[in-house]
């Protein structure tokens, strides 16, 4: 079954002239799933990871089931005022406005072999974010990955210092 199927446009979501593309159906089918978390771990070279990092809210999906695999952690970035104890925040541009992303300050130790994953890479704003703060806790990006990347916003360029893989590109 072609995962690439099981994923549909959505026109004028969440606003008018985007399409969205939305993972709800692969995500409903077990087999999809299962071959989407495979294909996932199959990007990376080695196993060796401490922590997967997985961003709010939709990193929260693929992140957890990961790192179930490779025996790792997972560590959860979120958007601001929602975690509870001592964070540390990454503010980035947007076309209009600014976002800004935290991460708990004792979520990464001093050497952890990271990987983050997203659901999609878009324009790199939210990645590269997620890149700065687990390095600023002195984590060490083995690899961005994502199960969708839009190439035509050119968000790889943003992180481009990192491994970046994604499973299926537009
Ligand atoms: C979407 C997507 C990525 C991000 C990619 O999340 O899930 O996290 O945008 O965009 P970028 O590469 O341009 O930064 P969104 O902010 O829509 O929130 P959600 O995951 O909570 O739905
Ligand atoms: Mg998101």
């Amino acid at each position: 079954m072609e995962l690439r199927s099981l994923i549909r446009d959505i026109h004028n979501f969440p606003k008018e002239g985007v399409v969205f593309k939305d993972i709800t159906l692969l995500l409903q089918n077990p087999d999809a799933l299962k071959k989407t978390t495979v294909a996932l771990l199959n990007l990376l070279e080695g196993n060796d990871i401490d922590k997967v990092v997985g961003m709010e809210s939709r990193g929260f999906i693929f992140g957890p089931l990961l790192a179930d695999k490779l025996n790792a952690g997972f560590v959860p970035i979120r958007k601001p005022g929602k975690l509870p104890a001592e964070t540390i925040s990454e503010t980035y541009e947007l076309e209009y406005g600014t976002d800004t992303l935290e991460i708990h300050l004792d979520a990464i130790q001093k050497g952890d072999r990271v990987l983050i994953h997203d659901d999609v890479l878009a324009t790199g704003g939210t990645a590269k974010a997620a890149c700065k703060l687990v390095e600023k806790l002195g984590g060490e990006i083995v690899q961005c990955n994502f199960l969708i990347e839009l190439a035509f916003l050119n968000g790889k360029e943003k992180i481009n210092e990192y491994s970046v893989q994604s499973l299926i590109t537009y």
